[in-house]
């Protein structure tokens, strides 16, 4: 493409991210010029409403609801899709790859569902897939894996990974905001998926710790092989609590692989000591710690989610194809570390089966032998318990006690099994709060 002019861009989707790459191509303009070689400009740009009015102004004779005429389109250089959802996106990608186009996608449902097919489609086709913004918002952990971090095996990945449950969080425990309201003013700020259950559950963050444990370990991995849990059972008494024992509380990803034998990834809250780096990582932001052996722990932070950040990402991956275009600059035609098919398989680990230290919060009626009922099974299983607070309170009309035990190192089955075991006194007058500490995780 010796003889470029401009290179055009098709976004798909023109929403919170679409808006945001927009600007930023208007707002950067210079820059970009000057950066790239030549101006990168929207030439296309495919709505599900074409009547809605738009926060970014651009030709109407630009806008389509029909996505597939965004990836057809001869003008269009390199597609974006900022979407998403599974379907059409998937086939849209599809479309594009295999007619060598390169995309840009933010799309991490897509990519932990069907990723595969994708990355395989794109070596085949010697097309660029690049996902950036998929992941931890603007902070650059595609690029570090497959660059900086390329020399080391890498075994652990993980981090805060979701804005929206880490603003939440925060919200709750540094002004006392609401759970719904902290949840509102995360959607009105940008941060949330389209559905936020998606957010809440777990699952956001589960598809990008998916991703991630693919890209570090060099391994497919089976997104329904993700053990996930969400905020939605912390209250206000647990992050009360937490602080009380020195830990803040935080959506946490981990992947981990052991050996060549098994990898594991889940994704649940998580205690963290409040001298940990990681605890003072709050609102939107997110932070990624990789290990690796020569290398040692590496923690990326940085804003991640919204519209900025997020466009920033996207655009940084357009920018370094928009250059390969121009001036065939070295741009990796490879989405992974190594192709696709030499990878191998490892058996999943799940999440119950790994060891920890754990927080049991236990709501109980208030009568003699409480603590025994409770006690005796976790000694039992062989659960040890390193420290304890009991409060009293009147709920209903019945006194209730909350008993809040920190463990010692123990097995997830023998916890399983010691609180199943609890649970079937009759003593309990609300489901066990179980959350991992930190430092073990
Ligand atoms: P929005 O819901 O704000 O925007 C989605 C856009 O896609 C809208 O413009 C919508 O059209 C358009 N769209 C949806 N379905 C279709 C369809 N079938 N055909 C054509 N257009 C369609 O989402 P976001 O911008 O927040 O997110 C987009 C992607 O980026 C998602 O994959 C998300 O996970 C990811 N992401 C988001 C981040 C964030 O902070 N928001 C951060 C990182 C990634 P219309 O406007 O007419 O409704
Ligand atoms: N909803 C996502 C989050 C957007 O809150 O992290 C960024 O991926």
């Amino acid at each position: 493409m010796g003889e470029t002019k401009r290179v055009g861009v098709g976004l798909i989707g023109f929403g919170v991210v679409g808006e945001g790459v927009a600007r930023l191509v208007r707002d950067n303009a210079a820059t970009l010029t000057a950066r790239i070689g030549v101006p990168i400009e929207v030439v296309r740009v495919a709505v599900r409403d074409l009547s809605r009015p738009r926060g970014v102004e651009l030709d109407p004779a630009l806008f389509t609801d029909d996505p597939f005429r965004v990836v057809d389109d001869p003008k269009v250089d390199i597609v974006v899709e900022v979407m998403g959802g599974e379907h059409p996106a998937l086939e849209l990608l599809l479309a594009a790859l295999n007619k060598g186009k390169p995309v840009v996608t933010a799309n991490k449902a897509l990519l932990a569902i069907h990723g595969e097919q994708l990355y395989a489609a794109a070596e085949k086709n010697g097309a660029r897939l690049r996902y950036e913004a998929a992941i931890g918002g603007v902070i650059p952990i595609v690029r570090t894996l497959t660059g900086a971090f390329a020399a080391n095996r890498i075994d652990t990945v993980y981090g805060i990974v979701n804005g929206t449950c880490n603003y939440i969080l925060t919200r709750m425990a540094e002004e006392g905001v609401g759970y719904d309201d902290a949840l509102a003013e995360a959607q009105r700020l940008g941060y949330a998926e389209a559905d936020p259950s998606v957010d809440v559950e777990g699952i956001d963050a589960a598809h990008k710790m998916a991703i991630l444990a693919a890209l570090a370990f060099d391994t497919p991995i089976d997104f329904s092989d993700v053990s996930v849990e969400g905020i939605g059972r912390i209250s206000p008494v647990d992050i009360d609590m937490a602080a009380a024992f020195g830990y803040g509380i935080k959506l946490l990803g981990v992947a981990r692989r052991h050996d060549d034998a098994a990898v594991e990834v889940r994704v649940h809250p998580a205690m963290v000591p409040l001298d940990m780096p990681i605890a003072s990582v709050n609102g939107a932001l997110n932070a990624i710690e990789v290990e690796g052996a020569e290398m040692g722990t590496n923690m990326l932070v940085g804003p991640g989610a919204g519209q900025g950040p997020t466009a920033s990402a996207v655009l940084g991956d357009v920018a370094d194809l928009a250059r390969g275009l121009v001036d065939g600059a070295a741009v990796s035609p490879r989405p992974m570390n190594v192709p696709v098919a030499s990878r191998v398989k490892l058996p999943p680990l799940p999440a119950s089966k790994a060891e920890g230290r754990f927080y049991l919060r236990f709501t109980t009626s208030d009568r003699p032998g409480i603590m025994a009922a409770l006690t005796k099974p976790l000694g039992d299983h062989g659960v040890s318990i390193a420290s304890m607070i009991q409060t009293e309170h009147e709920s209903d009309g019945e006194e209730t006690a909350a008993v809040v035990m920190l463990t010692h190192r123990a097995g997830g089955e023998a916890l399983a099994a010691a609180l199943a075991e609890i649970d079937g006194v009759g003593i309990l007058r609300s489901p066990t709060v179980v959350i991992r500490l930190v430092g073990d995780a």
